[in-house]
């Protein structure tokens, strides 16, 4: 992919990796992109601003506020003038104050001032990667919505071994085309292509109990369904998941009910609506226990247990079959092992849905608990069918897909 035209806002932070952005500067001017380079405090001991200057063919941003007294670009236009900011390296320090909201330099401003997206390379000593202080800076950036490419594993300057060395910049021209391969812009509450639109998401799988200790589950890791709820909230949309047992976390900017149950999920979803659209995109347990035992079941003294079983509610048909409140887009998955696109087309009839989202769950693609998908959209106008795709990927798209619908004013 050719990076013409394109702006990288690139903070360079202080570690001994900080060498390898010249190295990147380089890379992504020959693509054709263009570099704001910005120079921490501490990036300044490991390169200079001459050097970074030099090779970007523009000035270093270096003082917050010399920046805002010379009045030649302020803060907030500098972070919003490139399509994309990429931290190289993303020492801990930079980790720590972006997941907390600190503006107290520059580059933390920058960071919180961006409309675009994120991308971070760490590098750092491997334990202060794994310290659980890092691990849950990381772990609350990913879930604003930063990018990270590595920390690759290796030896280290400091002579240790681990996770820790910054990826190549190959590897990071390659996230950053990756990045740019989609809208960077991330749009304020209320703005973008979903605004004013309340939707319902169903997400992961549900549980049922067998006793107060035991229960059925399935393999749905529910990371399509809240990467849908996620990109919508990008998109503007207010987000209602109503989410079954999984081990990821709430996506932010979204509204989280937690359920066991297909029972309760249902009860969440009718407390819920009404909505503009309703996905259901979780694998909901066809079946319950009816004779779930209120103490746990022992084995010395019951012998072989038989359960009887009762059919669950079909959340995605009681929404479809609504008269009133009907949400005016209402999506379904179809998760099958076999003649995918045959069964979805019937669950687009019996289920009176608008579009089907159909996908091949058999074990050998990997796709219940994987990061990639491949769907295909089935339609009473057609089958459309994606490439296999990584699952945020998916969720972007068919949130465009969505926001089509709205703005064609028909089913997508
Ligand atoms: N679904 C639902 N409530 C149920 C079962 C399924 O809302 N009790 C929804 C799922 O969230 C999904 C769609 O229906 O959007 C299809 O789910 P799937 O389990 O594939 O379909 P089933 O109705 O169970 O059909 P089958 O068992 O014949 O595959």
């Amino acid at each position: 992919m050719s990076l013409t035209g394109k702006r990288v806002l690139l903070i360079i932070g202080g570690g001994i990796a900080a060498y390898k952005a010249l190295d990147l500067i380089r890379r992504l001017r020959e693509r054709g992109a263009s570099v704001l380079p910005v120079l921490t405090a501490a990036g300044k001991q490991f390169v200079t601003p001459l050097s970074v200057a030099s090779l970007a063919g523009v000035s270093v941003h270096e003082d917050l506020f010399s920046l805002t007294e010379e009045a030649s670009m302020g803060h907030i236009e500098l972070s919003r003038a490139a399509d994309l900011v990429v931290v190289v390296p993303a020492t801990a320090d930079l980790i720590a104050k972006a997941a907390n909201g600190l503006a107290n330099d520059l580059a933390s401003t920058l960071l919180l001032a961006t409309d675009k997206k994120v991308l971070m390379a760490p590098a750092m000593n491997v334990r202060m990667w794994l310290h659980a202080a890092t691990q849950r800076n990381v772990a609350q950036l990913e879930r604003d919505g930063v990018l990270f490419v590595g920390p690759a594993d290796g030896e280290m300057a400091c002579g240790e071994f681990g996770p820790g060395r910054m990826v190549e910049p190959l590897d990071i021209v390659a996230a950053i085309e990756k990045a740019l391969a989609s809208s960077t812009v991330i749009p304020l509450p209320g703005n973008g292509p979903l605004a004013g639109r309340k939707i319902i998401i169903t997400s992961g799988p549900t549980h049922e109990p067998i006793d107060p200790v035991r229960y059925i589950a399935n393999r749905s890791s529910g990371q399509q369904g809240h990467a849908i709820a996620k990109a919508a909230a990008r998109a503007g949309a207010r987000v209602v998941l109503v989410s079954g047992p999984v081990a990821i976390p709430d996506p932010s900017g979204v509204t989280t009910h937690h359920v066991e149950t297909a029972r309760e999920m249902l009860a969440a979803v009718e407390a819920a609506l009404p909505a503009d659209i309703f996905i259901g995109a979780a694998a909901v347990a066809d079946w319950r226990v009816e004779n779930a035992g209120a103490q746990k079941m022992k084995k010395s003294t019951s012998g072989m247990p038989s359960l009887q079983f009762a059919e669950n509610p079909d959340i995605l048909a009681s929404v479809s079959a609504k008269s009133k409140d009907r949400p005016a887009l209402v999506v379904g998955f179809a998760a099958e092992t076999e003649n995918v696109i045959a069964y979805a087309q019937d669950k687009l009839a019996r289920k009176k849905c608008d579009l089907i989202i159909a996908n091949d769950v058999s074990p050998e693609r990997g796709v219940m608990g994987g990061s990639k998908n491949e769907v295909h959209l089935v339609s009473k106008s057609g089958v459309e069918s994606w490439p296999l795709l990584d699952k945020d990927e998916v969720a972007r798209r068919l949130v465009d897909t969505f926001s089509a619908h709205f703005k064609k004013g028909g089913v997508a």
